[in-house]
């Protein structure tokens, strides 16, 4: 049987955090399938095709098995959409567990047979989140560190575009 998991997000970038966690969770599933939030009630930097252009660039190395999809409304319903068991999720500090708790037990009631996994944000980048490196692109900070190059040249291009 072949173990599918989504990973859910805004990823307005993604970030280098993301992106681990994404070639971890690659590793560990048969098919892993990026969601991309569509939120009407956010007002993102990058639409959810340029997001997940940039994405898709990031992703293109890790052998194939990785999906990048927009997705509106529930994460639980994506994932059924997919024929996914498996919700991915990054845990950067404690200070994340309350919210992502609190979603994974909301997912488990919407679907109990979808299952949460968690996997800890590498070392290095657990100071990283995307609206920080959003301000630090936006100021002319050095960003090539916190995202993949296909975000930094966007996010360039963004900012440059409104000076
Ligand atoms: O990158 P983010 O913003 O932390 O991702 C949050 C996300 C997209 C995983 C979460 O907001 C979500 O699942 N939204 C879809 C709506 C939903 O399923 N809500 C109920 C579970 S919390």
């Amino acid at each position: 049987m072949s173990r599918v998991a989504v990973f859910p997000g805004s990823f307005d970038p993604m970030t280098n955090a993301h992106l681990d966690v994404a070639r971890r969770a690659a590793s560990l599933f048969d098919q892993l399938v990026v969601g991309v939030l569509n939120n009407p009630r956010k007002s993102p930097l990058f639409s959810v095709e340029e997001r997940i252009a940039q994405i898709t660039a990031a992703v293109a190395e890790f052998g194939g098995n990785v999906e990048v999809a927009g997705f509106d409304g529930l994460t639980v319903d994506f994932a059924r959409s997919h024929e996914a068991g498996f919700i991915v999720r990054g845990l950067r500090a404690v200070s994340d567990f309350e919210a992502e708790l609190q979603m994974a037990h909301t997912n488990r009631k919407l679907r109990p047979e979808v299952d949460t996994v968690f996997l800890m944000s590498a070392l290095d980048y657990g100071y990283l989140s995307s609206s920080l490196a959003k301000e630090v692109a936006q100021f002319g900070g050095e960003i090539d560190g916190m995202v993949p190059p296909s975000v930094a040249d966007a996010l360039r291009l963004r900012f440059a575009a409104s000076k």
